[in-house]
């Protein structure tokens, strides 16, 4: 029996950005893009079935977040997490970049430092900047023997104990370079933020990627205390291939730090949603844990796959098994491009729309992430691409 993750899904023309911005990102529709972190994969049958019934009736006016979601997502969190969240701590947001967003203005004023720990997610640095607040950078350490990726402790102390910092972005699971964080690594950064009275917006969009064989990922909000002032952003999107949908959710357990975010939403009007992204977020927790559990042993063989590939058939490329997430982290220094002509590289003579590390910080130079959410084949056909352009290249020079 084939495997329903190998079947190939055509997202073409249904205003895919991943697809459908090709031409517009890589100047050539016939990329295979390896780039946006959607999936190629059909959501669970649960989730089109509660989309499609709430379709077929035929009022489609303003909602309100029904009890039977905010249940969804505590149950969901006690069963696969260990976390036990009070429904008043909860506050649904249109996506967790808004509420990137919004943390940095309800934490910090104008001119005050956020931290961000790039090599990460773009939005890390935009939403800080957009805001009018300054982005206080601890960079993550390579090893560079083996390209694993560590928080700079000491390094994150000292920013810190700047007198404007005023909130740390963490991303947990790490993208892109797939760390899970460990226990300990967590403990120490909620005890400099103890100790510099730092608030933490922890982003664990990528909580429920993580692989098998990995260490285990654990929700910051399970090691902090009653005082630790920590936000956590979720949502359902990423685990159940449904970000277009648009939803999330805020656990924030402290009154006064609920207040000050709903406050940013409010003066905005955004706490209003769609009846399709509540219908399809709680199918998603209620009945998609199959689903995902068959996703994840899915992306580990892709996973496992990419590595070997990349060690035995791309010289000049390096990569490491990410502990979660679908997004790998292509180190590409040895090819001894610069970035604009790495980009050419894969875009002109491999064919390959991946994003260019260093849109995930100066870090990212000499980089590039590859999405593995696609059929296995797809893959094949990226790396079988990436290998003929090595042995045909150095056509390109700068
Ligand atoms: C770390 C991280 N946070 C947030 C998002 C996007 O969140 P949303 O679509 O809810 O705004 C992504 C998407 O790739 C992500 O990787």
């Amino acid at each position: 029996m084939t495997d329903p993750f190998d079947q190939p899904l055509n997202r073409e023309n249904t205003c895919s950005v991943k697809f459908d911005a090709r031409k517009a990102v890589f100047g050539r529709e016939d990329v295979i893009p390896v780039w946006v972190a959607d999936m190629d994969f059909a959501v669970p049958e649960a989730i089109t079935r509660a989309l499609s019934e709430r379709a077929a009736h035929p009022a489609y006016g303003y909602t309100l977040f029904p009890d039977s979601l905010l249940d969804s997502i505590t149950d969901w969190f006690r069963e696969r997490h260990g976390w036990e969240i009070q429904r008043e701590w909860l506050l649904m947001a249109p996506g967790v970049v808004p509420s990137l967003h919004a943390a940095c203005m309800a934490y910090a004023d104008p001119g005050e430092g956020v931290i961000v720990q790039p090599p990460v997610y773009p939005p890390f640095f935009s939403s800080v900047r957009l805001s009018g607040r300054a982005v206080i950078e601890n960079p993550l350490m390579c090893d560079e023997e083996t390209g694993y990726y560590r928080m700079d402790l000491e390094h994150l102390e000292a920013c810190a104990a700047r007198p404007d910092a005023r909130l740390l972005m963490l991303c947990s699971p790490h993208n892109p370079v797939g760390r899970i964080w460990s226990k300990q690594e967590l403990e120490a950064v909620l005890d400099i933020a103890r100790r510099h009275d730092l608030v933490i917006i922890s982003d664990e969009i990528h909580c429920d990627l993580t692989f098998s064989d990995k260490p285990h990922h654990h929700m910051l909000a399970t090691l902090a205390g009653p005082d630790d002032a920590l936000i956590t952003a979720i949502a359902p999107s990423k685990s159940f291939n449904i970000p277009g949908l648009g939803l999330s959710a805020l656990v924030i357990a402290d009154r006064e730090q609920r207040d000050a975010m709903k406050a940013v939403f409010d003066s905005m009007h955004l706490p209003q949603c769609n009846p399709f992204s509540i219908a399809g977020f709680e199918a998603g927790y209620r009945d998609g844990a199959p689903w995902l559990n068959d996703l994840m042993a899915y992306l580990q063989k892709n996973r496992d796959f990419v590595v070997e590939a990349v060690t035995a058939r791309l010289p000049g490329i390096q990569t490491l098994a990410p502990e979660g997430t679908y997004l790998m982290w292509l180190d590409c220094r040895n090819l001894g491009l610069d970035d604009a002509a790495l980009k050419r590289f894969f875009v002109q003579d491999a064919g390959v729309g991946m994003n260019p590390g260093l849109s995930f910080g100066e870090q990212g130079s000499g980089f590039m992430r590859l999405n593995i959410g696609c059929p296995k084949a797809v893959l094949a056909d990226v790396l079988q691409r990436i290998e003929s352009a090595l042995q045909g290249n150095l056509r390109i020079t700068d």
